[in-house]
């Protein structure tokens, strides 16, 4: 029988770390329970409310793990998961529950990652009450943005999720190839049915096979159990194929193949499994490029990208830059992690950076200052030197070129006068623009805003400044009224 009192729950095998955890939950009130793998789990479901969350640490054996995560596939998905770093499931089984998964804790145990978990905790309880799709909140993103480009995804996501046609996301890195897969899951058919990701690129290639279409017993050594693959885990469902370009060659023809056929052998086995799997494939790799090398199969290619989609850098929707900014920072603020405000001159010239990691670097940097200004107002000379020395780098600088260093600032004219016209053609009127708001913040930072000073560095009069100031938004009221 169930305590009434018992709020948490946790399987851990190491006695210490469990004592530990039970007594810092009974100091927040949350008198917790030390659950052992082969105990009634029905005590999880029997109380009136669900368990406030169940913590999983070490099984004991590879075996024990695989019962747990048996159960833990069973139980009711109001209550959170909280995984420790002793926890020894297996990666598919942490895949398959990764919606109910609210936070991974290392060991030892500390406060600051404790307390980021119990705000997860009740951003999940939360969006549960309000009749959400229960839903990872780190990886489950809106697809932000107005600009023209973010529109187009948009709307080709529309288009395709109600079919059942194969898709490829292309694009760079952190630009949100993975947000947009999963908000085709999301709005397709598919949606209460698994969404199963798998890096191809993350796995060795000689594991890759049986992570993809399970093994049996015996089938290769350490093949202790039979084990099913990802494409069974995701049958009625979607298969998130991400880093498609880096598949080793001989997978690439084992996998054409089960897209041909619709079915596949476990290794190690003759018998054909049929699944009803829809395919979204990902990569940051010029797979055209890919093909020409002899790096990637031109008939696979085709079998994809039946639907191409692909997502554009931030630098290329700069004007994205203030919706994404309140976005990540009201998300901090939903999960309690500081109420951090930007000022509009450090929002434009977060607009005029290169942005090589894309919103995921956007995403960092926010989370970086609301550590470093907790309910603070960002300015300018807040942000880090990169963000404020790359003012001006023209936007068809290519990823990973090198950016001009600060010294370079010296030399606007050359650097204006370098710049590239880029083959999709260029809003002129705009980059000039960003260009001449970036001077003028660079002048009036470097002379602590004193707008007369500012001016004479940029050889202007000061009501010229004071003018272009205003149309830019630009600077405190003092700066924009004083003498
Ligand atoms: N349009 C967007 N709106 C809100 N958040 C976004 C958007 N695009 C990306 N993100 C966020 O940026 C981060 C990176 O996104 P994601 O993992 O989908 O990128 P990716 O293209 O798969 O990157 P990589 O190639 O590095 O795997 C995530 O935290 C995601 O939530
Ligand atoms: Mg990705």
């Amino acid at each position: 029988m169930l305590v009434p009192e018992i709020r948490a729950f946790i399987l851990e095998q190491d006695a210490e770390i469990a004592l530990q955890f039970m007594q810092v939950l009974a100091y927040l009130d949350l008198p917790a329970r030390q659950l052992t793998v082969d105990a009634d789990w029905s005590v999880l479901l029997s109380a009136e409310e669900p368990p406030y969350l169940l913590m999983i640490g070490q099984s004991g054996s590879a075996a024990a793990a695989h019962r747990v995560g048996e159960k833990l596939c069973e139980l009711d998905a109001a209550i959170p998961l909280v995984v420790l770093e002793s926890c020894e499931l297996r990666p598919e089984i942490l895949a398959a529950l990764e919606n109910r998964i609210v936070g991974r804790l290392p060991l030892p145990l500390r406060h600051v990652h404790f307390e980021k978990i119990l705000q997860k905790i009740a951003l999940y309880r939360d969006n549960r009450q309000q009749g959400a799709p229960p839903r990872n909140p780190e990886l489950f993103r809106n697809l932000v943005g107005g600009s023209l480009g973010i529109q187009r995804v948009r709307n080709m996501i529309e288009m395709v999720a109600k079919s059942d046609a194969n898709v490829l996301v292309t694009g760079e890195s952190g630009t949100g190839k993975e947000v947009v897969a999963r908000h085709i899951h999301h709005h397709s058919t598919r949606r209460t049915k698994p969404f199963v990701p798998i890096n191809c690129g993350a796995i060795p290639p000689d594991l890759l096979e049986s992570e993809l279409f399970g093994h049996e017993k015996g089938a290769f050594t350490g093949a202790i159990t039979a084990r099913q693959g990802r494409f069974e885990m995701a049958d009625s469902g979607t298969l998130f194929l991400d880093e498609i370009g880096d598949m080793s060659l001989p997978m690439q023809v084992k996998l054409l193949r089960v897209l041909q056929e619709r079915s596949f052998e476990r290794v190690g086995s003759n018998k054909s499994i049929s699944v009803n799997v829809r395919i979204i494939a990902a990569t940051h790799v010029n797979l055209e490029q890919a093909i020409l090398d002899g790096r990637f199969r031109e008939d696979l290619f085709y079998r994809l990208n039946v639907f191409p989609i692909e997502t554009p850098p931030l630098r290329d929707r700069a004007e994205d830059l203030p919706l994404l900014v309140s976005d990540l920072v009201t998300r901090l603020g939903h999960e309690g992690r500081g109420t951090i405000r930007f000022t509009h001159a450090a929002v434009h010239l977060l607009g005029a950076y290169g942005w090589p990691g894309n919103v995921r670097e956007l995403a960092n940097l926010v989370e970086r200052l609301a550590i470093l200004y907790p309910h603070g107002l960002v300015d300018t000379h807040d942000l880090p030197e990169k963000y404020r020395a790359d003012g001006y780098v023209p936007p068809a600088t290519a990823v990973g070129e090198m950016r001009a260093p600060p010294e370079a600032r010296a030399r606007p004219l050359a650097e204006a006068g370098a710049a590239r016209l880029p083959r999709s053609g260029i809003d002129l009127k705009e980059h000039l623009t960003k260009i001449e708001a970036n001077l003028i913040i660079q002048a009036l930072e470097e002379e602590s805003w004193v707008v007369a000073h500012a001016a004479k560095r940029l050889q202007m009069g000061r009501t010229t400044l004071v003018e272009k100031m205003r149309k830019l938004g630009l600077g405190r009221q003092e700066d924009l009224t004083g003498p």
